[in-house]
């Protein structure tokens, strides 16, 4: 097996790899907060219900992007981007404005028709909106080249394919998604379905897991360095549903808890403070077949995972936490490299803890459940299924002349080569080998996949992957992957009826704006 590429000693530095930053291997950007060092939460959201029309009717929408004020630090005014929408027709529970930055909540149906009229409300700066996970047609993805000017609009008409599940939307402008997100510009996503036998209603709750750093002002620091743009930018203070230090109220009772991994390039390792196990019932939209039980859940970028959380045995007032450790590892060629440097070699990830989000229980009468079993029923996708059973397609992610690339490109706009073109209606088996130094989280665009296989392709980062390895869940679909250096992960990926382009990328979101994206061409 071909050891992974070696890189530069300025690529090292550029790692943040430098004598001082190389501590272990986890090297991260802006040390992550430590527990108690959070300001105790005073302000405890308390959940409501979306109360949805009966029957499904088409729905008229007016996003917008603009820039405003925001309290992301309690008493500290943030200047932020933001989406903002209307209901120009249709139910109008379908917009469930946000008290933070974060983009209002959508609540949309399967089968829906939906017709958004965005207008790009910015001071500076293209953007257009990507509706992560839906299956659309390429003119209703917001894709890079659909990018509108300030003062420019774009307008999409689709129906809802996907079934019932947590999408987000976020902007997808070439070179400035990064910033844009991390200004404040996403929002949830949620499908309505077919019903299921989960938690509803109050007991139906969304926490979308961000990181920023605020500068003494208040204002957003963004990437400064080269070390943020080989990374990806970690921000020092974890924001949830727009806030730091954020806390709801729940029962004593189980919950649908949707969880976002909404930040620029932050892995996170999560844990309930308890030491209870994780259900998690979903996994980017799609509904597992039964509960899974982790000790932990690992959740990159752009990832969701749907949980199941049973406060029924919690004492009135009893605070549970949320906690998440970042799991960054720079590892593989750089193994060795690092010795030279006086670090180590791989070893299981520290993963220290920091609260994400508290859940404060309530003193209602205690109504325990049990974890949900046959929820779904996703497709098998077995490797027999693929065109290319006997030669998956194979797509090396390294790190080359201070860039991330796929098989030693990057972003060359409307373009697939011959490997990435695949025919509509088929399965095919890919395979991403990340040969790079960094994990990569690799998304698909409108596709949902199933991991049929993650094996080694080159020795130095199994003990990092082992500390993580029981929070990974896929049983079931995903849009996102995580690739951990050294490994090649196996997809067997269907490929819909809408022809065109789609891209597909590193939803680091510093890798993506730095061209580590290409298409697939369904033909
Ligand atoms: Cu969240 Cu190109 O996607
Ligand atoms: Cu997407
Ligand atoms: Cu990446």
């Amino acid at each position: 097996m071909p050891p992974p590429a070696a890189i530069t000693r300025r690529e090292a530095l550029a790692l943040g790899l430098g004598a001082t930053a190389a501590a272990g291997l986890s090297a991260c950007t802006g040390s992550p907060p430590k527990p108690g060092t959070r300001p105790s939460p005073t302000v405890v959201a308390t959940p409501s219900a979306v109360a949805l029309e009966p029957t499904v009717r088409d729905l008229s929408l007016r996003i917008w992007a603009e820039s405003g004020e925001a309290q992301i630090r309690e008493g500290v005014s943030t200047t932020v981007h933001r989406y903002g929408a209307e209901v120009l027709d249709g139910d109008p529970a379908s917009v469930a404005p946000s008290d933070s930055y974060l983009g209002p909540t959508l609540h949309l149906r399967t089968g829906q028709r939906v017709r958004v009229h965005f207008e790009n409300r910015l001071p500076d700066g293209a953007s257009i909106i990507h509706w992560h996970g839906l299956d659309l047609p390429q003119d209703q993805d917001g894709q890079p080249s659909a990018a509108v000017e300030p003062g420019s609009s774009y307008d999409y008409d689709f129906v809802v394919a996907n079934a019932e599940g947590t999408y987000w939307y976020h902007p997808h402008p070439h070179m400035h998604t990064g910033e844009q997100v991390y200004r404040g510009l996403a929002g949830l996503l949620v499908v309505h379905g077919e019903s299921v036998e989960l938690p509803s209603g109050e007991a139906d709750i969304a926490l979308v897991l961000q990181d920023r750093t605020l500068t003494s002002d208040g204002s957003l620091r963004y990437v400064s360095t080269m070390q943020d743009r080989m990374m990806g930018f970690v921000g020092d203070t974890l924001v949830t549903n727009g806030v730091e230090g954020y806390a709801v109220r729940v029962g004593r009772r189980p919950y649908r808890v949707r969880l976002l991994g909404g930040t620029n390039s932050r892995t996170q390792y999560l844990t309930l403070s308890t030491g209870e196990p994780l259900h998690v019932v979903a996994t980017d939209g799609v509904l597992l077949p039964d509960a899974v039980r982790v000790p932990g859940l690992v959740l990159t970028p752009a990832q969701r995972s749907d949980l199941w959380i049973d406060f029924s045995s919690a004492r009135p007032g009893d605070r549970i936490e949320l906690l998440t450790a970042p799991t960054f590892v720079v590892g593989g060629g750089m193994g060795m490299m690092m010795r030279g440097m006086g670090a180590a070699a791989d070893e299981a990830l520290p993963l220290p803890t920091a609260v994400a989000a508290t859940f404060v229980v309530g003193d209602d009468a205690p109504e325990p459940g049990t974890p949900p079993s046959r929820l779904g029923a996703p497709p098998a996708l077995a490797e027999s299924d693929a065109v290319n059973a006997e030669a998956p397609k194979e797509f090396v992610l390294t790190m080359a002349h201070m860039s991330h690339r796929i098989n030693g490109r990057q972003w060359e706009g409307l373009v697939a080569d011959e490997l990435e073109t695949v025919r509509a209606g088929t399965v095919e088996l890919w395979e991403f080998v990340n040969r790079s130094p960094m994990a990569h989280p690799m998304h698909l665009h409108g596709r949902h996949f199933r991991v049929v296989g993650r094996s080694w392709d080159s020795a130095g980062t199994e003990a990092s992957w082992a500390s993580i390895e029981a929070g990974v869940v896929e049983s079931g679909l995903r849009d996102t992957v995580l690739v951990w250096p050294g490994q090649r992960v196996r997809l067997a990926v269907p490929f819909g009826e809408h022809r065109g382009h789609f891209t597909y990328h590193c939803h680091i979101l510093e890798h993506e704006d730095a061209g580590m994206m290409r298409n697939f061409r369904v033909v």
